[in-house]
């Protein structure tokens, strides 16, 4: 009887300390922003203060840690902070009673993205939280290329455009301009450079026929909203619709009307020269031969190139 009065008492005694221990670790609560957000290069801020309950009157802060990935960027210990080259606190003049234990990032980089915890143990208790920090960076404005300098309506154009230096990942848009249509399924392929950030290109191929001249290429950042664009022409569009002759391209005309009729005759002229000299080589060689076929002598077979005279021919050179 008394052993098992003892024993609920102790039991009773446990259940209380614990939920005390509870209750003293609700006195304090760490609130950190869902979400923060810092540019590239820039300052960043990672977000928590220490919340207190009405009971704590004088709250002394015993312990910091701030980590990312395990590993730790600031730390308050034995009421000295230390921390990682480029992290402290936000509060330029931190101290063991400051509430405010936001995290500071000098110059943000992309390796910066990702999640923080922040670990704060007080006199009135202790608290853990997690938060994130979102790394953004502006893309540049875009460059269009084309793979010719010079193009005739008949010919297929590709146009590349690029733009770098954002973050998260973006996409690149092609529109007809002006009329600002849009020019689907195009494909943009993303790079990482070393310093994280991403290069965007895209490749519009462009057939015989289109009926556009200036083409706009536009970047947009990863949540949709446009950082910048660029218009480009094509070399020699004008004439792309077929209103204007290209000067250029009536010269191949003249060319090919002059040129290709030159060559044609002028084959023919080596090609007959050839085969008068072939005949007289080959008189030359069978001739002298005696007891051959009259028959075999006809111009019409030589003309055709007889097996007899070739073979001579060879054994002629040879010697
Ligand atoms: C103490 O708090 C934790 C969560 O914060 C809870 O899971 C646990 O049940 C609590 N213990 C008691 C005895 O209330
Ligand atoms: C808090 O800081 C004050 C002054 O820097 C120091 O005297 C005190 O010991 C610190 N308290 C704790 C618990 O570290
Ligand atoms: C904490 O301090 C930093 C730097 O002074 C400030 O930017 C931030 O707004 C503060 N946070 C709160 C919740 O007061
Ligand atoms: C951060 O944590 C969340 C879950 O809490 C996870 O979904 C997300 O992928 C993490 N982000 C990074 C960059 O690790
Ligand atoms: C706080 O919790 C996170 C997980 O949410 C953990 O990675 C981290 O080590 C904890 N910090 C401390 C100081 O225990
Ligand atoms: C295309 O762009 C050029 C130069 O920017 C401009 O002169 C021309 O009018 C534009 N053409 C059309 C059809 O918009």
């Amino acid at each position: 009887m008394t052993m098992a009065s003892a024993g609920f008492i102790f039991l009773l005694l446990l259940m209380v300390s614990v939920s005390l221990q509870n209750a003293s670790d609700a006195f304090i609560q760490v609130d950190c922003k869902k979400e923060n957000s810092g540019q590239y290069g820039q300052q960043s801020v990672v977000e928590c203060v220490i919340r207190k309950s009405e009971e704590v009157k004088d709250l002394t802060v015993s312990r910091v840690v701030w980590k990312k990935d395990g590993l730790i960027l600031l730390e308050v210990h034995n009421n000295q902070p230390r921390s990682m080259a480029g992290y402290s606190f936000a509060e330029p003049s931190w101290n063991n009673k400051s509430l405010n234990v936001s995290l500071l990032i000098a110059n943000t980089a992309v390796a910066n993205h990702g999640n923080y915890s922040c670990m704060v143990m007080t006199d009135s208790g202790l608290d853990n939280k997690s938060t994130s920090l979102r790394v953004t960076a502006k893309y540049g404005k875009p460059s269009i290329h084309t793979t010719a300098a010079n193009t005739t309506p008949s010919s297929q154009v590709t146009l590349t455009c690029r733009s770098q230096g954002g973050h998260p990942k973006g996409q690149l848009s092609w529109f007809e301009a002006p009329n600002g249509q849009l020019v689907g399924n195009v494909e943009t392929a993303a790079e990482v450079m070393p310093n994280g950030l991403f290069s965007l290109s895209s490749e519009l191929t462009l057939p015989s026929g289109r009926d556009a001249s200036n083409y706009t290429c536009v970047v947009r950042n990863a949540r949709g909203g446009k950082d910048d664009e660029v218009t480009g022409t094509i070399p020699n569009a004008g004439h792309v619709k077929g209103l204007g002759q290209d000067p250029k391209a009536k010269n191949t005309d003249l060319a090919t009307k002059v040129v290709a009729p030159l060559i044609v005759i002028g084959s023919m002229i080596v090609g007959l020269l050839f085969l008068v000299f072939w005949k007289k080589w080959c008189k030359k060689d069978w001739a002298p031969q005696p007891g051959t076929d009259p028959e075999q002598g006809s111009p019409q077979h030589q003309l055709l190139g007889s097996p007899e005279c070739q073979e001579t021919n060879v054994s002629g050179d040879a010697a």
